[in-house]
């Protein structure tokens, strides 16, 4: 007996088959913008490493937020360059700091249109760069940098931040945030836990985003994750889940799909991807080089990131991505 040949072209004849088959779509309602700050500047500044993508005044961020909001996109994550840096990184949790007052501001531009995530860390204001304090032998003190995680918390959701979002790789940090918030009162407030943060060569570029040089030549391979590992990587997810995490993050995106899929298989929580500056950089220079096509290039990789099990996805393409859409 002959079996008939399979044929799995029939369902790919025409762009209203594929469209009713696809099993992953990337939509406006996943997409987080990054957006930076800037203390004390007139006018928005480019980043040289980030084609596109600004330093915001207050102002500038305000018309960037009103255009994200008709665009549709449903978040932004801010992060603040202050015009001092510190040992401490005090400004983080000055509530005059610049993430502070410009949490105000989006707040009175756009009201709840915009969900207001904050990066949570310190090292865009130290002095030294690194996510933490640093102890007498200059490594970074894991639970002094705890007490002050928990400050910027409550100065974020002072502010009105909806959810924070720890980036420093800290052990026990969720549950140190989540402790410092409760007990202010602010149970609303949620926790997006970067947890399986590894220590990538693709952050380049944001570090020239936020005026970050890590002094004497250092890393972060102290706390961040190392880019061998996938099995710890879902160790530091459970464990955010257990501290008290409302959504996880795998980061960077795309040579980590492995990881946001075997997070996917074993966690019903919200899973966010965060495609990096390099991801960005990348994709933005062999374009204008003529090489690629961006644009197919960024929604491929976006599709790959959903199609691995991500359900949201914190892009520098996320305005571009989202004029495409509405196309
Ligand atoms: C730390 C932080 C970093 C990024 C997000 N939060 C930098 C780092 O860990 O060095 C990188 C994001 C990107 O590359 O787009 N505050």
């Amino acid at each position: 007996m002959s079996f008939p040949q399979r044929r799995l072209r029939r369902l790919r004849r025409t762009p209203t088959l594929r469209r009713l088959v696809a099993e992953t779509r990337v939509a406006v309602d996943d997409l987080v913008a990054p957006l930076f700050v800037r203390e004390g500047i007139d006018e928005p500044q480019p980043i040289r490493s980030l084609p596109g993508v600004v330093q915001h005044t207050r102002d500038s961020l305000r018309k960037e937020v009103r255009e994200l909001v008709s665009l549709g996109i449903p978040a932004a994550i801010l992060f603040g360059v202050p015009a001092r840096k510190d040992a401490q990184g005090s400004a983080a949790w000055d509530p005059d700091g610049i993430v502070q007052v410009a949490l105000g501001d989006l707040r009175d531009e756009v009201g709840d249109d915009l969900v207001l995530i904050t990066d949570l860390c310190l090292d865009e204001y130290t002095d030294h760069g690194h996510c933490g304090v640093l102890d007498g032998a200059g490594q970074v003190d894991n639970d002094a940098t705890l007490e002050l995680y928990a400050e910027v918390a409550l100065a974020q959701a002072g502010a009105g931040a909806d959810i924070v979002a720890p980036s420093g790789m800290m052990d026990g940090q969720v549950a140190a945030i989540r402790d410092a918030l409760d007990d202010a009162g602010h149970h609303t407030v949620a926790i997006l836990a970067y947890a399986a943060k590894f220590a990538s060569a693709l952050y380049g570029p944001f570090r020239d985003a936020v005026d970050v040089t890590i002094a004497d030549g250092g890393d972060r391979r102290g706390y961040q994750q190392d880019p061998a590992n996938a099995r710890e990587a879902l160790e530091e997810i459970r464990l955010d889940v257990l501290e008290g995490a409302d959504m996880v993050m795998v980061k960077p995106a795309v040579p980590y799909l492995d990881v946001i899929c075997r997070a996917r298989a074993e966690i019903d929580l919200p899973i966010a991807a965060y495609h990096v500056s390099g991801e960005y950089s990348m994709i933005k220079a062999a374009g204008a080089n003529g090489w690629i096509d961006a644009t197919a290039v960024a929604l491929e990789q976006l599709l790959a990131i959903r199609r691995a099990g991500a359900d949201l996805v914190l892009t520098y393409f996320a305005r571009e991505i989202a004029e495409e859409l509405a196309d």
